[in-house]
């Protein structure tokens, strides 16, 4: 089997395609109330489109376990299979019930990296930190608290707290971390679902006005978010969390062995990477699917992280 070559241009605008096929095909379900039928959509479309990439990959973020997903489980082999060996980590629908509902931040996200590149996250929570690019490695720690990360930050922008603003998922497992925040003076900016746009907003803060993301969110979007982060830029920690026995099974199925790992943004992803993100509802990273009499158009982000690259694709698809 072949190395996968990233300088090979048609192999990403394959893997935007296969995030544009899961947008069209969710976004018929865009506030109908069935986010499980949502999913199923955007994972039926997602799978035909990927199998047609000539590549030999195994799904490694996925949407569970063989036993409880029957399709894009992790370990399935997807692709043509006349191609280079890669790990796929993919999440169909990221934000399933905004979808349902019709509200904002849904899309669709995929990332393919060299064969055995990618951590397999086992699917359990996962403690997050991220900041953008340009400041020195430690400037934010797992070690500190919300507090100390918020005035090291401001220290290294040469700024006060107050002109800081962190990115939350708004739960109130978050409730005495966002108590913590308030105390220093900096801006929350909250997000209801979707943490892994919550943390790429870090790494474009002119843009965004966001500097740092932290919270807990699933482990399977922090390797995705990482993933991102390798392309644009930015710090990311990771330490996954579990509630029970169950969910350390999980993590020792997936080979995980120390518990207790704050994993860096290059240990998820340990090598080079190509990601695509194309909006099903709109949100702040790539707007939604717009319908239109006639045809619909989608938006798809696409990175490289050997170049650096990042392209805005958009893609009129014909409705009758
Ligand atoms: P789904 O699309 O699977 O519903 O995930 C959306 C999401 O908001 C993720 O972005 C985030 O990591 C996770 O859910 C947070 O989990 P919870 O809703 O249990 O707090």
């Amino acid at each position: 089997m072949s190395e996968i070559d990233f300088n090979d241009r048609m192999l990403s605008l394959g893997l935007a395609r296969v995030s544009e096929a899961a947008a069209v095909a969710s976004a018929d379900w865009v506030g109908r109330g069935d986010k499980e039928a949502a999913d199923q959509a955007a994972v039926n479309a997602m799978r035909e489109q990927l199998n047609r990439l000539d590549v030999t990959g195994v799904v490694v973020i996925g949407e569970g376990e063989r036993d409880e997903a029957p399709m894009l489980f992790i370990g399935e082999e997807v692709g043509s299979g006349n191609g280079p060996a890669v790990d796929i980590a993919l999440d169909p629908l990221e934000g399933t019930t905004p979808t349902a509902k019709d509200m904002p931040n849904a899309m669709t996200v995929i990332a393919m990296a060299a064969r055995g590149t990618l951590l397999h996250a086992p699917d359990v929570y996962m403690e997050k930190l991220a900041i953008g690019p340009g400041y020195r490695p430690g400037v934010v720690t797992m070690d500190m608290s919300p507090s100390e990360r918020v005035s090291s930050l401001a220290a290294a922008k040469g700024c006060s707290t107050e002109k800081i603003t962190v990115c939350v998922l708004e739960r109130p497992r978050h409730d005495a971390m966002v108590a913590e925040l308030r105390s220093t003076g900096c801006a929350i900016s909250f997000i209801t679902d979707g943490d892994v746009a919550g943390v790429i907003h870090c790494a474009e803060p002119e843009k965004t006005g966001i500097d740092m993301y932290m919270g807990a969110g699933g482990a399977p979007e922090g390797v995705l978010a990482a993933a991102a982060l390798k392309c644009m830029g930015g710090q990311f920690y990771g330490k996954l969390l579990f509630r029970n026995d169950d969910e350390r099974g999980r993590a020792k199925k997936a080979g995980i062995t120390n518990y207790d790992r704050v994993y860096t943004r290059d240990d998820l992803v340990k090598g080079d990477v190509i990601f695509a993100a194309t909006g099903v509802t709109d949100g702040s990273l790539v707007p939604g699917v717009k319908r239109e009499v006639g045809y619909l158009t989608t938006e798809t982000i696409l990175m490289r992280s050997k170049t650096g690259s990042l392209r805005r694709m958009i893609y009129r698809n014909p409705r009758t």
